[in-house]
């Protein structure tokens, strides 16, 4: 059972919208797509740019600095079928978001 931590609230992120969260020297990207929260590695792994910061198109995120294209919920890409983005559980418990501290094998 992975271990979680509370990162957010739901009026935080709106559906729609995402949000970059620090913690214990690692960077999350939080979205909402339709009311669902989902979690993955904040850091494109292109050259590091803020994944949370770029546009979303229903469950895809496009990175601000370059427009490589991930899937907010599996962390699959666009570009290249081997390459995938962190993923980490989420909890919603009344309007506390967890997220797991490891990504998803
Ligand atoms: S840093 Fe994300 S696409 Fe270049």
């Amino acid at each position: 059972m992975p271990e979680f931590v509370k990162l957010a609230t739901l009026d935080e992120i709106p559906p729609g919208r995402s949000k970059e969260i620090e913690h214990d020297g690692r960077i999350y990207a939080l979205f909402n797509v339709d009311g669902e929260i989902s979690a993955i590695d904040g850091l494109c792994p292109h050259q590091g740019g803020p994944l949370a910061d770029g546009p979303m198109d229903g469950s895809w995120v496009s990175c601000p600095w370059h427009g490589w294209e991930f899937c907010v919920r599996d962390g699959k890409s666009t570009l290249n079928s081997k390459l995938r983005q962190p993923v980490f559980q989420v909890k919603v418990e009344g309007q506390d978001i967890f997220v797991a501290l490891e990504p998803t094998p």
